[in-house]
This record gives structure tokens, sequence and C-alpha cells, in this order.
């Protein structure tokens, strides 16, 4: 990164003002973990009510006990093979860390992230701040409930001038937000699936992680589900427009009857390409390949938003666990969509 640059994204996080930064799953918006003021501007910038975590980003594994205690071995063994990257380990918070980015829990959330510029500002941040502890807060850098943002220009689409400095790390190259697996209760729990499978996990732990609820209308850890408190909405990643999951048959059936009802319909589809239909308002191919399935996804719910259509189709992702994750991205933008809670 410029010097010059990360000196003033250093010099803002120590004065409490918000710095949006790329990291390898989505851009984040963050702030000095340390400082409940500087947190509570993270609040007030997404629209997220106060109760929700946000994931403390660190500059290296070895700053874990800084934050978190009682950590389990196999914390540490995934720490260790997965760290940088996109895995979020929930652990007990050491008795200092400010309640204001736990969201009043006893846990922490906790993740050192695969992308240079991301992890040279953190350790430049713990550099400015040692011996004491460094770590930078960020949730996705959305307005609460939204499409979590994979470029610099998505950030600037959700928060414009709310954010002091935006760093630019290109485009995301995961797209989809970090898997979060809970080790502060008696078995692993994955709380939100991601680029990590759980298949990676039991291999390097010996233990299987539970997954939280099941399929396919459970609840999981995202913006818009807290902890241990029930009646949380279920819906997020949703565009405006509304949003059906079908497979490729039904989605060519359904695309002729809406089509005939006079409305606009936008196609997603991975396997076929958008039936060549005069109702088709717009057709997007994604990636057959869940890795650039997921990297496109968000820019793609995006633009297909921007369309202006009546409602967007999407082909349902294969039934098989590389796909876990974006079946589960999918489905919250499904629900969270104009029609359902
Ligand atoms: O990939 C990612 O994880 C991205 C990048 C920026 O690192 N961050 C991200 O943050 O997705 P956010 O805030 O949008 O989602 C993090 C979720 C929270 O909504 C919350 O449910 C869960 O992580 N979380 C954080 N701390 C937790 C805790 N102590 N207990 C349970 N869940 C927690
Ligand atoms: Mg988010």
């Amino acid at each position: 990164m410029n010097p010059d640059r990360l000196k003033q994204a250093v010099k803002l996080l120590l004065a409490g003002e918000l710095v949006a930064l790329p990291t390898e799953t989505v851009y984040g918006l963050g702030a000095d973990a340390a400082n409940p003021e500087a947190i509570a501007k993270i609040y007030a910038a997404k629209g997220r009510p106060a109760d929700h975590p946000l994931i403390v980003h660190l500059p290296a594994a070895d700053h874990i006990a800084q934050w978190a205690q009682d950590i389990p071995p196999a914390a540490h063994d995934l720490a260790a093979a997965f760290w940088p990257g996109p895995l979020t380990l929930i652990l007990k918070k050491q008795d200092w860390v400010p309640p204001a980015v736990t969201g009043g829990q006893d846990t922490v959330g906790l993740r050192v992230p695969a992308h240079p510029l991301a992890l040279e500002l953190l350790a430049a941040f713990a550099a400015a701040r040692a011996p004491a502890p460094a770590g930078i807060a960020a949730p996705s850098a959305n307005r609460f409930g939204r499409v979590s943002p994979t470029t610099v220009a998505h950030v600037r689409e959700e928060l414009g001038e709310k954010v002091s400095l935006i760093l630019d790390g290109g485009p995301c190259e995961i797209g989809i937000e970090s898997t979060i697996v809970d080790f502060s209760r008696s078995a692993p729990e994955i709380l939100r699936p991601g680029a990590i499978a759980a298949a990676d996990i039991a291999r390097l732990t010996g233990i299987s992680p539970r997954l939280r609820g099941g399929q396919p209308k459970e609840k999981s850890a995202d913006d818009d589900f807290v902890p241990r408190v029930p009646g949380a909405p279920d819906a997020h990643y949703a565009p405006r427009t509304p949003l059906r999951l079908m497979d490729s048959a039904s989605l060519a059936e359904e695309l002729v009857r809406l089509a005939h009802g006079g409305q606009r319909v936008a196609v997603l589809a991975h396997s076929v390409d958008a039936p060549s239909n005069p109702g088709l308002f717009s057709g997007w191919r994604a990636a057959a390949e869940p890795a650039a399935y997921a990297r496109q996804l968000y820019a793609s719910l995006r633009a297909l938003d921007a369309l202006g259509a009546d409602i967007i189709l999407v082909e349902t992702p294969p039934a098989m666990p590389a796909w876990h994750a974006i079946a589960d991205r999918l489905r919250r933008a499904a629900s969270g969509a104009a029609g359902s809670s």
C-alpha cells in the first residue's frame, strides 16, 4: 500500500474513525475494536442493531490469546491451518474486551483475513498500539440486511460519505463471508457456512462440527440473527427485487407463465443458458463451478437488482457440500425479498 495512505488509515483508526478495508471474503467496515465509541460509529453507519456482535480482525494467529481465553486445542489447530483465511472462530472473550464489540455476549469472533492490504493495515495498527491488544472490528461494509460488498464501488454505493477512508484492494477473491465456527460451547458448531467446509474442519480437528439448524429453513449466524435470542428474522443478503429459487425445468416454465402475465423476469442460471423466451427481461449465466460462482454472486445479485425487473428467478444450486455456503446465501436472499419477512 502507498505509505501515506497506510499512515492515514492507521491515524484514522487510532482517532476512532471508520476505515473500509478489503478482505479475501467481502469488504469490511473497520474500526478500533478496543474503542466503544468507534464501534458505535459502525452500528450507526450500517443501521445495525447494537446487540449484533462484530468480528475482530487480527494481524496474526499469535494475537488470539490477547482477545480470547479457554481456547480449545481444536480452535488452535484450525487457526494454524486456515489463518490467514476465511474462517472466524467464536471463543470465550477476555474480560477486558468491550461488550460493544461482542453485542454484550461473553464470546468474541476472531479472524485473520487473507488479503495483503488488510494484513498490512492490521500489522501497522498493531505496531502503533503495541504492547496493548490491537484488532479491527469489521462487519461487512453494507447497510444492515443488504448484499455484502465485494468491490470498492459496492462499498461507496452502500456507505458513501459515512466512511472516512475506503482502501481499494480490487474485487474480493472469495466473494462470500467467512465460515463461522463456534467453540464457546461443548462441541464446535458451524454458525455460518463459507469457503472452509465442515469436512475441512473435521479433517483438521478430528471433530465433525454440528451445523446450526438443518436444511433448508434454519437460522444461522449473520447480520439478522442474534445468537441465543429467539424470533430474529431470517432475511438477509436481500436484493430489493423479489427473488425465487427453482430448478432449471421449473424455471423455464415459470418464466413463460410470468411473462404471459406481463411480468419482467430476470434470470440467474448456472447449468443452462437463460431460456430464450420473449418474456425474458435479462438472462445471466452464472459460473458452474462453486468458487467462481461465489466470487461473482453478490455482484450478480446487485446487477440483477439494478435492472428493475419484477422478479429474479435463480436456478437452485446443486445439493452438494461445495455449494452449501452459496445455497445458504441464496436462500437468505430469497427469504429477504419483498413479500416475505
Ligand atoms: O468474511 C467475513 O466474515 C466478513 C469480513 C469483513 O471479515 N465479515 C462479516 O461480518 O461477515 P458480519 O458482521 O457481516 O457478520 C459476522 C457475523 C455476525 O453477524 C454475527 O452473527 C457473527 O458473525 N458473530 C460475530 N461475533 C459473534 C459472537 N461472539 N457470537 C456469535 N456470533 C458472532
Ligand atoms: Mg454482513
